[in-house]
């Protein structure tokens, strides 16, 4: 699949004082490559300081000298990080430049009352020469719909510290140019989905979140109460007014009624528009307090600390929030991305198996529609269920990365998005002919992708042995390989009835290989019924 952007160079925009040039070699460093700063390579070659050029050829010569500067860095093959100037996306050739396939465009933004403070005691800067403050006003308009034309990610300068910035672009670049960070820092991002980070040693929430800027709420399942209370005990030692709201939960609390609860909570806790919201839990949590943030004084920012395997890799990233109601689930709900999401495998540790097994069907889904790393490291031999085994940290967090991958490309589901309902066609009608609860969704998405891999083979010509490796993970975790016995009359109703079936007639995702999902309508009921006939 497409969308990996390494090996595109990195080019930081942003006006001066936005900490490019700082931000720049962090990032360099981290990801082993060179670091350039635009201005000094135009100084170094014209041989003359910029002032001295501004003096001598005016504002257009320099821009000149930029542009052919920057056509020569970004045709070089090895990937660079390049520290525009300020005033870089002013000059036409120069956005076309940065529009082009070879670069990834990161915008430092900060509001101009920081930038003064920061370039007051900064190098002589010839655009600011008089009422610096005022300049700065006016550049910034004038700029910011240029840096909007050109960026792909967008995040707040003056929220993050230089550490957290680099952190940041990197973990997106290796997720394949993932954009979009902590609070209001999210505007207008051409992709968009949520930040998904690795909980490490040096993870510090003031990192991420502005803490300090109003009271938050951990909002978190009481089956993992110890955990989330040293969440909060965390974020209290890190300067935070955190308050702590436990909240059982199930599919049925997935509800108006629980809404209701959360928002009456809010009011309790004193939450502001600048307040954050902290939701630790499976995925009918993280969905219900994304839903409850995505509407209280209408939107407030939100992270997700996913405590299940299904809300790891899925559940928790992609801003859809929802609640059920009586009539059907998920019915009411919004896109609200959570600014972070953390990925950690400590409270994974009490998760029993068949939790496990809800979650992995998702893993297998990923690995099939995006054949990359996740797959080879699989076909290497799948580690047993639990987390003793230390495999599923990476393997956890590049399923997450394949769907914020996907999500990115294809934020509202036009597309691409569509491939993550891989195997899920004919699960749906699996959870509702078996009533929910017998079979798991991660059990029916195992058995809806070896039934999608059966017609991928008669449709697309797939090679079987795949198929033959997906059924050997699904018996080491115990999990079901062979669909129960259903006639097409019983099935055939139930799948027109998805709502992915809606409008076209019903449409299967299917593979021509590993890493190649595309979506087929039209296949025959003849073969559908040769399929339950020969899995079951
Ligand atoms: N928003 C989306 O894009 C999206 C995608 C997939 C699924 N979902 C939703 O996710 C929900 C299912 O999520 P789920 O599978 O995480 O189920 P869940 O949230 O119900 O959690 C499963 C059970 O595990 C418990 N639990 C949670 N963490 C635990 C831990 N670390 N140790 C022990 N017990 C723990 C919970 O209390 C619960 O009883 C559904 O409502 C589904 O609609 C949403
Ligand atoms: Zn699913």
């Amino acid at each position: 699949m497409s969308g990996h952007i390494n090996g595109r160079h990195i080019a930081l925009a942003g006006m001066m004082g936005s900490g490019k040039s700082t931000v720049g070699p962090l990032v360099a460093s981290r990801l082993g490559c060179r670091f350039v700063d635009l201005d000094q390579a135009v100084e170094a070659e014209a041989g003359h300081p910029i002032p001295r050029l501004f003096a001598d050829e005016g504002e257009a010569g320099f821009r000149r000298r930029e542009v052919a500067t920057l056509r020569r860095l970004l045709s070089l093959a090895e990937p660079t990080v390049v520290a525009l100037g300020g005033g870089t996306v002013e000059t036409e050739e120069a956005r076309e430049l940065l529009t082009g396939d070879r670069v990834w465009v990161v915008w430092l933004d900060a509001p101009p009352a920081v930038l003064a403070e920061r370039v007051r005691s900064g190098p002589e800067r010839p655009l600011l020469a008089s009422d610096p403050v005022r300049r700065l006003e006016d550049l910034w308009e004038r700029r910011r719909p240029l840096y909007r034309q050109v960026h792909h990610l967008r995040l707040a300068a003056d929220l993050l510290s230089p550490e957290a910035l680099a952190a940041a672009i990197v973990e997106a670049y290796q997720q394949g140019g993932v954009p979009p960070v902590p609070r209001q820092a999210i505007v207008a991002a051409p992709r968009v989905s949520s930040l998904v980070v690795r909980r490490t040693q040096s993870f510090r929430w003031r990192d991420w979140i502005d803490l300090q800027a109003a009271p938050g709420l951990v909002v978190a399942d009481p089956a993992v109460a110890e955990y989330a209370q040293g969440v909060v005990e965390e974020l209290r030692e890190q300067g935070a007014q955190a308050g702590w709201y436990p909240l059982a939960i199930g599919e049925a609390e997935k509800s108006p009624e629980t809404l209701v609860q959360l928002w009456h909570a809010f009011v309790e806790h004193r939450l502001t528009r600048d307040s954050w919201v902290i939701a630790v839990g499976g995925g009918v949590l993280t969905d219900t307090v994304g839903f409850a943030a995505a509407t209280y004084l209408r939107g407030l920012a939100w992270a997700a600390v996913p405590t299940t395997v299904l809300a790891q890799v899925d559940a928790a990233i992609g801003g859809k929030v929802a609640v059920n109601l009586p009539e059907g689930k998920n019915l009411v709900g919004a896109f609200h991305l959570p600014a972070l999401v953390v990925l950690d495998r400590r409270p994974l540790a009490t998760l029993p198996p068949h939790e496990w097994r809800a979650g992995l069907g998702e893993v297998v889904k990923s690995a099939l529609i995006d054949g990359g790393w996740l797959w080879e490291r699989l076909c290497r031999g799948v580690p047993p269920l639990g987390s003793e085994a230390p495999e599923w940290e990476e393997i956890l967090y590049q399923t997450a990365a394949v769907k914020v991958r996907v999500v990115n490309q294809d934020p509202f589901e036009r597309h691409q998005r569509m491939y993550l309902n891989f195997g899920h066609t004919l699960a749906h009608a699996l959870e509702q002919l078996s009533g929910y609860g017998h079979l798991s969704h991660g059990e029916a998405v195992g058995l809806g992708s070896l039934a999608a891999l059966y017609l991928s083979e008669r449709v697309l010509g797939l090679d079987p042995a795949v198929r033959t490796t997906v059924a050997e993970w699904l018996k080491t975790w115990g999990a079901p390989t062979r669909l129960p016995r259903l006639s097409l009359a019983a099935l055939e109703p139930v799948l027109m009835r998805d709502k992915k079936a809606r409008g076209f007639g019903l449409q299967w995702i299917l593979l021509q290989a590993v890493g190649r999902p595309q979506v087929v309508r039209g296949v025959s009921w003849t073969l559908v019924e040769e399929m339950l006939q020969a899995l079951s």
